[in-house]
């Protein structure tokens, strides 16, 4: 599934959802004044969260295990990250509310898709990314470091580090000075 080969759902794969959806509602209802409580479900949910990074509820997550995100990285309400593929979200990035990050595919051929085969691509969110209010990410993306994506764009594509893309799909409307 991680690997990207099609597959079928399963009582072990079922199993590692309800144990991801346990885990976010249980940080999605613990209050924000409890921040090292929160804290601790994002460690054991996730598969790496760097110092100094904070994520607002409420945050959804198939898996939780093939997504990581580095340090000091600010994440607003309602992220939801498909993670059957591997999410790597960078350090310093910027996300606004109801972004998603969706590496999970299904099949475009009918018969395919009835039989509920399902694929995932990785997405990788580069350093100093920022992702305008409800960005879209689709499954494959990489956006290179200190990108700015504006609200309400589709990334079909990977984009380059450096430069301000808008639009669905998105396209590069500037590059922009890097510090
Ligand atoms: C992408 C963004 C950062 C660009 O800001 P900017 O460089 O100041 O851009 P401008 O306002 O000068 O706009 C330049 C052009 O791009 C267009 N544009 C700007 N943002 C756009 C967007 N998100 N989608 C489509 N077009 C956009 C403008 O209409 C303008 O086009 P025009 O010249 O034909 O009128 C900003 O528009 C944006 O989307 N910010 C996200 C805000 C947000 O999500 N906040 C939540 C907190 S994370």
């Amino acid at each position: 599934m991680e690997a990207g080969d099609p597959y079928i759902v399963d009582d072990e794969i079922a199993g590692m959802h309800l144990r991801a959806v346990t885990l976010t509602e249980a940080y999605n209802s613990t209050p924000a004044a409890d921040a090292e409580g929160r804290r601790r479900i994002l460690e054991e949910l996730l598969a790496g969260i760097g110092p100094g990074t904070v994520v607002r509820a409420p945050f959804h997550c198939d898996y939780g295990t093939y997504c990581s995100i580095g340090a000091r990285t600010f994440v607003n309400f309602g992220l939801v990250v498909l993670d059957v593929a591997r999410v790597t979200i960078g350090d310093d990035v910027q996300i606004g509310p109801n972004v998603q990050l969706l590496t999970a595919t299904h099949p475009l051929d009918a018969d395919r898709r009835r039989a509920k085969w399902e694929a995932a691509e990785p997405i990788v969110i580069g350093d100093n990314v920022w992702l305008g209010g409800g960005v879209i990410v689709l499954p494959g993306v990489t956006i290179g470091e200190d990108t700015v994506v504006g609200a309400g764009a589709v990334v079909t594509h990977d984009l380059p580090a450096g430069v301000v893309a808008v639009g669905s799909p998105a396209r590069v409307m500037r590059a922009h000075a890097r510090q």
